[in-house]
């Protein structure tokens, strides 16, 4: 099978499109025949070891010290079960499933072996492979975040930073399902597609510093890493919080024992990406992707979400072999 294989930590040009042998499912595992994977913000930021400050021995520890672990590269993923272990009692051939490898990586690649209690469940019906796994990455992050920790509900406001990107576009659809009044920040271009998704009031950030007006929020979601909490404290209510998708380590340490702080690293469960596939068939959440590569253009397609101006997801189409 064809597959992104990584080698070394660094720019895009450390991929490249290899032959590997197709895996064998174990007994508890599917193997699956992916039709689509995405390039995130994650993996651009895990293939260079771009972390947050205090995260890079931390990032080579879990995906190798000198060199990645993983041969093959890839989190998310959209696909159909193309044969099972024998002790796999969740799935069936043929069933569409989407969902992530996490840590184990993997997903850039046209078959995958996955166990059955992963990250990894049935796709939303109705709608392409290109938009089940681009929905994943913001998705989960929304959800975490938004739902889990920070609890939004209705009445209450909040300011997205960073709302043209894959966290800020599924975060404004998410918050908009809970009832939340939505401010986007985004720049010129990226205005209508932020007010398209929901968003009540758009902050420009060419033009105006969204730190210093004058208007109250119950969350600001910084998914941009360029404020501090001391910077967002007036624009906070009582109980207002700060969720800093971007932080460095001791930031996330110290929001251990900060009440207006939530840092950390989304969760990625089977639960999760059901309430997501639940909002994508409701309409509630919809993909928004940029742009569509091959497995081929893998390296391609990391060169562009490194600029960090992508809107939405960056897909990888299986079906786009020949571009
Ligand atoms: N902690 C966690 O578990 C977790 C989970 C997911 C993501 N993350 C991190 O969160 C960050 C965001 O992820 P993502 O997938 O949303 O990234 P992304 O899709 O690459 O974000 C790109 C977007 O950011 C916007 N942007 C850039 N500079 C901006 C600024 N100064 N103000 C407002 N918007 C700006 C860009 O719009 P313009 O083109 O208009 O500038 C672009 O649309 C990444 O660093 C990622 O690693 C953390």
């Amino acid at each position: 099978m064809k597959a992104i294989a990584w080698t070394k930590y660094g720019t895009p040009d450390v991929l490249q499109l290899k032959d590997f042998d197709k895996p064998s499912p174990k007994d508890n595992e599917v193997i699956i025949k992916i039709h689509a994977s995405s390039i995130t913000a994650g993996d651009c930021r895990l293939r260079a070891l771009k972390v947050p400050m205090g995260f890079w021995l931390l990032t080579r520890l879990a995906f190798g010290l000198i060199k990645p672990r993983r041969p093959i590269i890839g989190m998310e993923l959209s696909g159909e079960i193309e044969s099972l272990g024998k002790d796999v009692t969740l799935f069936k051939k043929g069933d569409e499933v989407y969902g992530t490898t996490g840590i184990r990586l993997g997903a850039n690649a046209e078959y995958i072996c996955l166990s059955e209690n992963s990250a990894l469940v049935k796709k939303p019906n109705d709608i392409s492979h290109d938009q089940a796994v681009a929905v994943i990455f913001g998705g989960l992050t929304a959800i975490h975040f938004l739902r889990d920790k920070a609890n939004i509900k209705g009445t209450q406001k909040i300011l997205i930073n960073g709302a043209s990107g894959a966290v800020g576009t599924a975060s404004i659809q998410l918050a908009k399902y809970f009832g939340l009044e939505v401010t986007g920040v985004c720049s010129t271009s990226n205005v209508g597609l932020v007010k398209s998704l929901g968003a009540k009031d758009v902050i420009d950030y060419t033009k105006e510093d969204f730190t210093k007006n004058k208007k109250n929020y119950d969350v600001i979601l910084d998914a941009v890493g360029n404020v501090s909490l001391s910077q967002c404290k007036k624009l906070l209510t009582n109980k207002g919080k700060l969720i800093s998708i971007n932080a460095n380590l001791l930031t996330n340490l110290l929001s251990i024992f900060q009440k207006n702080m939530i840092c950390g690293v989304a969760d990625e469960s089977k639960d999760n990406l059901n309430f997501l596939r639940e909002r994508v068939e409701a309409g509630d959440i919809e993909a928004v992707i940029d742009r569509v590569y091959s497995l081929r253009e893998t390296a391609e397609a990391h060169r562009y979400v490194d600029k960090g101006h992508k809107k939405g997801s960056v897909v990888i189409s299986m079906e786009n072999k020949e571009k």
